[in-house]
């Protein structure tokens, strides 16, 4: 019995001390030096965005369809996946910047309304692997839909902005089209 309670107790102790150690590691890493962070810059930028569902290689894939019967108007339920080309002019096969990886469902009941989930991935300059997360509404009857940045990664650490999609030209036998993106960001 003693035996036991002094195995227990040496248990115990050890686990405090452990427990206090890693506390006081935490803490003193808490009260470390903060980190010191650049000027706060704010970059503005376009490029095209093509997304592509007909031919043999789309980008954009319906990846639900609703269960019958599908809005023509809404396409209430439908969800893309797309990993879209960003190009600095609107031609086809223009310079590539990056891609839009994600996707988009539509999400409205009234109107052809999107709801964006996206990364864009740059892929050139100094901005090769750096990544903008986009999360917003695109009502695409509108001249000018305007949905959030939230985030980003490597040269768009804690970037936080805009973006405004304009259509700048649409296929409703193809369903593929080309928007403009003007992208407004703060970042460090
Ligand atoms: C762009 O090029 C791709 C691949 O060559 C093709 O599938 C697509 O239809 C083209 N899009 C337009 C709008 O020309
Ligand atoms: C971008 O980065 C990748 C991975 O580091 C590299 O393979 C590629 O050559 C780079 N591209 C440019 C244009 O710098």
């Amino acid at each position: 019995m003693a035996k036991i309670t002094f195995s227990f107790t040496l248990t115990l102790l050890t686990t405090l001390f452990l427990t206090s150690l890693a506390t006081e590691t935490f803490l003193n890493s808490a009260n470390g030096t903060p980190f010191k962070l650049g000027t706060e810059k704010l970059s503005h930028f376009q490029f095209y965005w093509h997304d592509t569902q007909s031919g043999s290689n789309p980008t954009s894939i319906t990846i639900v369809k609703p269960p019958p019967p599908v809005s023509p108007t809404t396409g209430f339920g439908t969800v893309n996946m797309i990993d879209n080309p960003l190009t600095d002019k609107p031609e086809n096969g223009s310079k590539l910047l990056g891609r839009a990886q994600g996707f988009y469902g539509l999400a409205s009941q009234e109107e052809m309304g999107l709801l964006m989930a996206m990364n864009f991935v740059f892929v050139t300059g100094r901005y090769n692997g750096s990544t903008l997360t986009v999360l917003g509404r695109n009502p695409v009857s509108q001249k000018v839909r305007e949905m959030p940045v939230i985030g980003g990664t490597g040269l768009f650490r804690f970037a936080r902005g805009y973006v405004q999609a304009t259509t700048y030209t649409s296929n409703a036998q193809t369903r593929d089209a080309v928007v403009k993106y003007n992208v407004y960001v703060l970042h460090y």
